[in-house]
């Protein structure tokens, strides 16, 4: 949540923080604002709303300058209004500052600036840490200190993080210090793009693409000077350091929208590709089983797992629930999905022969990663099923699996859901085959993967009949989604997809759970949106349906091809290709996928800003 972004050298400074945050923005979306160092000091221009009113107000009043850092919001402390929008200014505007993460000692804090007469004019967190900071610059001055020296500056930053709890990553300015930008980084992500005469501070990789291709990956307690000639990092704990300087894929972290109205319809019109991307390099046809390049363990240590707990949130969380499923059938490991929030705090016993994975898309959900963390606090190494290389998950992480479905801009997940899933079948092969899964079976389920792209497209030929659907029901005050099996967690997705950007109430049930309480929400005004592939479960899944229709409710059917008994049941079937069971959720969340955004078009919502989200919930 809240992307930060700042830069040093000799371009318009305001024209690249600009870029960045309309790259970063799907962070948070409730204000923007840039700070620039001009002739005449510092300019600030911020607004509430999004970075194209920035933009505008930028327009009316340009911000002159190479030296500047920026800032899009997601509100934690404070509404979303054009006073709590960053950059904040501390003490007489001696020091300006961006800052993504919560202060969680930010009240006690402010009690004693308030005592020692700093003024605040927002209700943030932030404006704390730029008045800490100036008020330390003060007392180095009555010190002696002179203001003018970079040492100065980066003496009160120190001082100040010091004190701070919580999580933060900073973009720090000095109204003495013209060419000097200082970035630091607790729990929050933070990366430097190195330029030559000019050099990047960003919160994801976004902003440098098309700048450099040289990345700095900071790390926790690290804080980094930088002039247009100079980067200098430190570590709170291990004092001076040596950047390591890696490699940026540029194609990897580009995200334009290309021919495509929306992210996120394009995230889901690339699942054709991205499921290939997860599955290229994997498929191991002479052993007839999966392979990992940095899982990091044994073929031994992995015999020995007996329980696997997948840990993860929101979208990532339901497709571990696929997981369990996949896991439990293909290797009979016992499989515990856990609300990466509700597990960093349970005291879950853990044996030594329990793994552990993380699945996350950003690699930077702030639950997740702590969950990931008390893990390893006890001894367990935990692996992660990672989105985005680089993130903090994915360079914590003991190993993992990375999803290559490259940047996911639209807040809601689509493309990284699929992925998952294909990445957790590969698991749940693997598993199997080094326990007692045969040969033949092996074979087959890759082979089953290896047709899924080309699968995958066909399933798009569902569109229209989703649009056809999507403007019978658009009106409806609630959904019903319901599956069994391998599509009960496609129906909790589905139905998250729905509410999160149509803002339609939507549950989503185990379809035969349905009569222990939903069905009390069914009449003819609330659809039931059934997940209905063929399957073992099927004529189970045919009663659940019936019990639905005998009480009026309008009954939408996600079929396959063939199915030619549906339509006299149900009142609109979406049919998509058939493919064995487990592989199912990769299919049949397409047509939810499409449900979702077509609903949320008719309703006039903001398909990829959806009201209060962000993509990266980089707070508790
Ligand atoms: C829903 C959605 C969220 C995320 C959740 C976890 O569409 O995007 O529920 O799935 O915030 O995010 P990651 O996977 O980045 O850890």
């Amino acid at each position: 949540m809240c992307g930060i972004v700042g830069y040093v050298g000799q371009r318009d400074a305001a024209e690249i923080l600009l870029e960045g945050l309309h790259r970063l923005e799907y962070r948070g979306y409730d204000s923007a604002g840039i700070a620039v160092f001009g002739e005449n000091g510092i300019a600030i221009r911020k607004k509430a709303g999004r970075v194209t009113e920035l933009a505008q107000l930028l327009e009316r009043q340009p911000a002159i300058g190479s030296v500047g850092i920026g800032h899009t919001r997601w509100a934690t402390h404070g509404a979303a209004t054009d006073i709590n929008s960053h950059p904040h200014v501390g003490g007489n505007g001696d020091v300006v500052v961006v800052h993504n993460g919560v202060i969680e000692n930010y009240a006690t804090l402010k009690d004693k600036l308030q005592e020692r007469g700093y003024v605040f004019r927002s209700s943030t967190d932030t404006e704390v840490v730029a008045h800490l900071i100036a008020h330390q610059l003060e007392e180095l001055i009555k010190l002696g200190d002179d203001p003018t020296d970079v040492k100065t500056a980066v003496t009160a930053v120190e001082a100040s993080i010091k004190v701070l709890k919580g999580t933060y990553g900073l973009g720090i300015l000095f109204r003495d210090l013209p060419g000097l930008l200082i970035g630091a980084r607790a729990g929050s992500p933070l990366v430097v793009g190195v330029g030559k005469g000019e050099y990047f501070l960003a919160s994801d990789s976004g902003p440098l693409v098309g700048h450099t291709s040289e990345i700095v990956y900071l790390s926790d307690n690290e804080l980094v000077v930088l002039t247009p000639d100079e980067m200098k990092l430190t570590h709170r704990d291990s004092g001076k350091m040596v950047p390591s300087i890696q490699v940026l894929d540029q194609a990897a972290a580009d995200s334009d929208l290309g021919e495509f109205e929306h992210y996120m319809l394009k995230e889901i019109y690339e699942q054709p590709t991205t499921i290939e991307n997860a599955l290229r390099g994997r498929l191991d046809d002479d052993a007839a089983t999966a392979k990992f390049g940095d899982v990091n363990l044994t073929v031994q240590q992995l015999r020995r797992i007996d329980r696997v707990v997948l840990t993860a949130c929101g979208t990532s969380w339901h497709s571990g629930l696929v997981g369990e499923y996949l896991i439990e059938e293909f290797a009979r490991i016992p499989v515990e999905v856990e609300y990466a929030s509700e597990f960093r705090y349970r005291n879950a016993p853990l044996s030594e022969t329990t793994m552990i994975f993380a699945i996350t898309q950003s690699g930077e959900t702030a639950d997740t990663l702590a969950a990931m963390r008390e893990s390893q606090r006890k001894g367990h190494s935990t692996l992660a099923i990672c989105n985005v290389v680089g993130s903090t998950i994915a360079r914590e992480a003991d190993g993992g699996i990375y999803l290559h479905a490259g940047p996911e801009i639209g807040v809601a997940s689509t493309k990284a859901f699929t992925s998952q899933v294909a990445v957790l079948t590969l698991l749940a092969l693997y598993f199997g085959r080094i326990r007692n899964m045969s040969y033949g079976a092996g074979q087959r389920i890759i082979s089953h993967l290896r047709a899924m792209p080309e699968t995958i497209q066909r399933s798009f030929a569902c569109h229209d009949a989703v649009k056809e659907v999507a403007q019978k029901y658009y009106g409806a005050d609630n959904f019903l989604y319901l599956g069994r099996n391998y599509n009960f967690p496609v129906a909790l997705e589905g139905a998250l997809k729905l509410k999160e950007i149509s803002y339609i109430h939507a549950e989503g049930y185990p379809a035969a759970e349905m009569k222990h309480g939903p069905i009390a929400l069914v009449d003819e005004n609330t659809p039931s949106v059934f997940v209905i592939p063929r399957c073992g479960l099927y004529p189970k899944v045919m009663s659940n349906l019936e019990e639905v229709k005998a009480r009026k409710g309008p009954i939408i059917a996600i079929a396959c091809e063939g199915d030619d008994q549906i339509a006299r049941f149900a009142d609109d079937v979406i049919f998509v290709p058939d493919v064995e069971d487990y592989l199912q959720p990769i299919v049949t969340a397409i047509p939810l996928q499409l449900l979702a955004y077509e609903i949320a078009l008719l309703r006039g919502c903001n398909v990829d800003r959806p009201r209060n989200l962000a993509k990266s919930v980089t707070v508790e």
